[in-house]
């Protein structure tokens, strides 16, 4: 089968399709015949080295969607048996430094990752769920007994994992702000958000932050006192201030996670967002095109 790989870290030539043996699932595992997969900004981290992996062959590719074509060993619980060949299914891929991503004809992923693909939409606009609502979703859980119904501010509010956030926030009846850049305004509106800034942000504003901008120390000036502060970037938070509690989000597989929010999806609460989509012979153009920033939507590799 062919995969997207990296030998060498590095710009964009760096991506490589190769042709390589079909994995086979383990116990607890399935085999996904990859449908569609999204390029997100951590598949151009991983292939500029950020994650480490030096020395190996790395593929590339955390979302997917597509049809489970063999399953593992079944275990007492049961895992991998709660999916058959044939089922139509989304997952997470996680982990930076796997020999194999989901970008690729097949991939092997845990069975308890795994979640039934969406009804109301295609493959392509269901493989650029898991990883960001997820995020979403998690770093949200994070939030939520600190900022009950209270102000909640997202910086990035027009990408993926803020706009997951953005929905899922306004939802749950919290009073969201999306910071997002000029344009952005009336997609950001769109999602629930009640005030939409590009800048004007005034200090100490907000019980929380849930920062999809990486802004950092900014974002964390923008928390009142004795708030919180997540960021997207595990381990790069910034240190508290003022009583201000700061961590980042780390996401995790979880596929009956995943399953309520494909759910969401179906009900129309949450949207999918897809700027282009690509062979996978041309992911190093994708990945090209997504290093030029300004990218709406989510790019797609189809196999
Ligand atoms: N920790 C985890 O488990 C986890 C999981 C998923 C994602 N992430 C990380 O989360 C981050 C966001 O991912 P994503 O997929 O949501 O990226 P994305 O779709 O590119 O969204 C980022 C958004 O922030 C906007 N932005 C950047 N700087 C801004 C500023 N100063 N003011 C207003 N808007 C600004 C960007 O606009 P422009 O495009 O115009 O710059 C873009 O709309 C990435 O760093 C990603 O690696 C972490």
């Amino acid at each position: 089968m062919r995969a997207v790989v990296v030998n060498s870290f590095g710009g964009p030539e760096a991506v490589e399709v190769v042709e390589t043996e079909v994995p086979r699932p383990g116990a607890r595992q399935v085999r996904i015949k990859v449908a569609a997969a999204s390029l997100n900004p951590v598949d151009a981290g991983v292939r500029a080295g950020v994650f480490g992996g030096a020395g190996e062959r790395i593929g590339l590719g955390w979302d997917v969607a597509g049809t489970v074509d063999a399953v593992g060993a079944v275990d007492a619980a049961g895992a991998a048996g709660a999916w058959s060949v044939g089922a139509e299914v989304v997952a997470l891929h996680y982990g930076a430094v796997k020999p194999l991503g989901t970008h690729a004809e097949y991939v092997v992923v845990d069975a308890d990752a795994v979640a039934p693909a969406p009804a109301t939409v295609d493959a392509v606009h269901a493989a650029t769920l898991p990883l960001n609502a997820l995020t979403a979703a998690q770093a949200l859980d994070r939030l939520e007994p600190a900022v009950g119904r209270s102000s909640l501010l997202v910086t990035g509010a027009a990408g993926a994992v803020g706009g997951y956030a953005v929905r899922l926030a306004a939802r749950r009846g919290i009073a969201v702000t999306g910071l997002a850049r000029e344009g952005d305004e009336e997609f950001v509106r769109s999602l629930g958000a009640r005030h939409v800034t590009s800048d004007a942000v005034a200090d100490r504003e907000f019980d929380a932050v849930l920062d999809a901008a990486v802004l950092g120390e900014l974002a964390l000036a923008w928390v009142r006192d004795g708030g919180r502060y997540i960021g997207v970037i595990p381990h790069a938070e910034p240190a508290s201030v003022r009583g201000v509690e700061t961590g980042a989000v780390e996401v995790s597989a979880d596929g009956a996670r995943l399953a309520e929010l494909v759910r969401l999806l179906d009900e129309g609460v949450l949207t999918t967002r897809v700027a282009e989509t690509y062979a996978l012979e041309d992911a190093a153009k994708a990945h090209a095109r997504l290093d030029e920033g300004g990218v709406r939507g989510r790019l797609v590799l189809v196999p």
